[in-house]
């Protein structure tokens, strides 16, 4: 969106429900009385509705259902995440588009976010759906000041930030899966994919990546999978979601950096309906059947195997919980 478009459209943001008069959004704007009337007309040609009475002005009646940097970027109170918000229609995964970008010296913060993926990846090497105007998908560039051994925490860190803002936004209250996933009903509505950049004792950089299935039909979806809408009943506004995970994963960001991780470790456990119950864990090379107990102060996952000892798992997946 060019520069004029975005200023017409902050002003009429500025006056929620409220028509404005073409001389005040000129003034609001800096775009001249005469300008206004074009930047209105790109904006419902982009799908903003704007009602227009005679000499009271113009109101911003309704704002679609697009992930755009404006939208997403406007009046966003966060220190980092979101200063740079890089949108597209489609990519093959935002994944690499953050990793170019941090090569190239992107500051921390930065978004990528798509409407598709047509390479969108998971953990484990796993491919992730990603249809088209329906999910969320997107990258957060970090440039941490931590030792390689704690950038795993930080997929915990995100975890909580996620259930959080979910919680927030839908009223549903999502469980977690050690480490990422967050289920409902015992399926899938987000995944956490952390990729690190760093020389043998040196962060790079990292790129965190969310996958969340927002308004996915379940035909959509694969079987193990469901979405927001599925579970609310009805469909979720996109933009105030991703707004909330914006803000949710900067606070959490820099509270784990402030030193505030066992107070996170204990919100992550209040979020994780699965500890206590059964489950089957997949290590490399062989499998745990037993009781999910909790989460160590390393974020390792205790799991009191039915031979009676007690395991720490911190790479490997939790496959069934009954
Ligand atoms: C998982 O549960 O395995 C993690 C899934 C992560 C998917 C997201 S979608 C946005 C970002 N781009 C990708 O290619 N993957 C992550």
């Amino acid at each position: 969106m060019a520069a004029l478009e975005e200023a017409v459209l902050y002003a009429l943001k500025a006056k929620p429900g409220e028509f404005v008069s073409g001389e005040e959004l000129s003034h609001l704007s800096g775009v001249s009385r005469t300008a206004v009337w074009k930047e209105i007309g790109k904006l419902r040609a982009e799908g903003y509705k704007i009602s227009a009475r005679p000499r009271q002005g113009y109101k911003l009646a309704a704002v679609p259902d697009r992930l755009t940097a404006q939208e997403l970027r406007w009046n966003l109170k966060t220190r980092v995440v979101g200063c740079r918000v890089h949108a597209y229609e489609s990519t093959d995964s935002t994944m690499d588009l953050s990793h170019r970008l941090a090569a190239s010296g992107e500051p921390e913060g930065s978004v990528v976010i798509t409407e598709s993926q047509s390479k969108g990846r998971g953990r484990m090497g796993r491919a992730w759906a990603s249809p088209r105007g329906t999910g969320l998908y997107f990258s957060i560039l970090f440039r941490p000041a931590l030792p390689v051994s704690r950038v795993s925490h930080l997929t915990l860190v995100a975890a909580v930030a996620v259930a959080d803002a979910v919680a927030g936004t839908t009223g549903i209250r999502p469980d977690l899966k050690w480490p990422n996933d967050l289920l409902m009903d015992g399926k899938k509505i987000c995944g956490i994919l952390t990729e690190l950049n760093a020389e043998v004792n040196r962060v790079n950089y990292v790129v965190l990546g969310v996958g969340m299935n927002v308004n996915t039909a379940k035909a959509d979806l694969p079987a193990h999978a469901t979405s927001l809408k599925e579970q609310a009943g009805e469909k979720i506004d996109r933009l105030a979601l991703a707004r909330a995970l914006f803000l949710r994963i900067d606070e959490r960001y820099h509270q784990f950096l402030g030193g505030g991780w066992e107070h996170i470790l204990e919100d992550w456990r209040s979020h994780a309906r699965f500890l206590g119950s059964r489950v089957r864990v997949a290590l490399e090379g062989r499998v745990i059947d037993g009781h999910a107990l909790d989460i160590d102060s390393d974020g390792a996952l205790l799991v009191r195997a039915d031979t009676g000892i007690v395991e720490s798992v911190s790479a490997g997946e939790v496959l069934l919980v009954r």
